[in-house]
């Protein structure tokens, strides 16, 4: 049996080094690369955080620099990529390495874990291609592979232990970091969600799913999601060449980023009768309402918005008071502050030659 594993982890290595993606971490010897690059995957392809990846390391080139970053800084960077408590959670976690650590990451798990934007998944793989630690890091592509080769049709909590034990008497002990990549590599190219390419593959005499006609059908497909749509109105509320953003709550969805302010339409509202009860909401404002931009579409991860913006000023002499931290700003500074996908899309939109309401 222990042949095996060994002849497991053998035939995966082997694989990975003639059939590794290039990607910009590859080869890093430096932990905080190997960390930032494992938070920019959480829930990101590979394929999409190589840019960000590489813009942020020649911004941001070791962790005392992110440490010592304005967190506007850090999210303007990340903008674009999503989910962005991890660029916060991952800023705090500088912050304390700085501190707590003396600038060394900490290669224990029990004290890795315990980072702000460190789960299982991260500890396991940052300490295993960073430090070499012989911890398995069992990722969505991962525990694809390993559901078809134990053929297994539901994840419960047994079978992914049982994932999880067969992957720790496997895991080669000089290269774990590679063996966890070899596997999420082979998830990613061979061992494909509705398409397995069982004869390339170099497990393939080890796998259950393999020796049966629909390796495909392993795990059982989920039911199909339902995503939620939400039409959304935002209102342009001018003041002279400056226009009116407020910075979206931390906990919220898209948090720490900007936006214009607004909100849902209701059932039964105008477009026009949301927006004003939207900005009195939020800005205790009253606005006088001029031209709409057409509307846009956007698909975030769990929801989907159609979303337009409506010219406004203010009702005479009124001030603006948010709860929200506000800004006033001109077209040109957009580039200055981070903004959710949408509204980027929105401001192409925009006439803002023509801002009158
Ligand atoms: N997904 C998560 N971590 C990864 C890595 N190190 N290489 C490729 N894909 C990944």
């Amino acid at each position: 049996m222990k042949q095996n594993f060994t002849l497991f982890s053998k035939n995966l290595l082997r694989w990975y080094d003639t059939n590794k993606r290039t990607l910009p971490w590859r080869g890093e010897s430096d932990p905080y690369r190997i960390w930032l690059s494992e938070i920019m995957l959480q829930q990101t392809q590979a394929e999409r955080v190589s840019h960000y990846y590489l813009k942020w390391v020649k911004r941001f080139p070791t962790l005392e620099s992110v440490a010592q970053a304005k967190e506007e800084n850090l999210l303007k960077v990340w903008e674009g990529l999503g989910y962005y408590n991890r660029c916060r959670n991952f800023h705090r976690a500088a912050k304390t390495v700085l501190k707590d650590y003396n600038g060394e990451i900490p290669c224990e798990f029990n004290l890795f874990r315990t980072l702000p934007g460190v789960g299982d998944y991260t500890a396991s793989a940052v300490l295993s291609i960073g430090f070499g630690v012989p911890l398995p890091a069992i990722d969505g592509n991962i525990k694809r592979v390993m559901v078809r080769v134990l053929r297994i049709k539901t994840l419960t909590k047994y079978n992914y232990q049982r994932i999880k034990k067969l992957l720790e008497k496997s895991i080669d002990k000089n290269r774990p970091g590679d063996f966890n990549q070899g596997l999420m590599d082979l998830g990613n190219q061979i061992c494909r969600p509705n398409q397995a390419h069982c004869y390339t593959c170099p497990l393939e005499v080890f796998c259950g799913a393999a020796q049966t006609d629909f390796p495909e059908a392993y795990p059982q497909p989920a039911l199909p999601r339902i995503v939620p749509h939400y039409d959304v109105v935002v209102g342009l509320v001018w003041k002279k060449d400056r226009f009116l953003i407020l910075k979206r709550e931390n906990r919220n969805h898209l948090g720490g980023l900007w936006e214009l302010p607004g909100g849902k339409i209701e059932f039964r509202e105008s477009p026009e009768q949301a927006l004003i009860r939207e900005i009195k909401e939020e800005c205790n404002v009253d606005v006088i309402l001029g031209k709409s931009t057409e509307p846009i579409k956007h698909r975030y991860s769990h929801f989907s918005i159609e979303i337009r913006a409506i010219h406004c000023q203010l009702q005479n002499g009124m001030k603006v008071f948010s709860n929200q931290p506000s800004q006033w700003i001109t077209p040109e500074q957009i580039i200055d502050y981070p903004f959710p996908k949408a509204n980027h899309k929105l401001f192409t939109q925009i006439n803002f030659e023509t801002n009158i309401a």
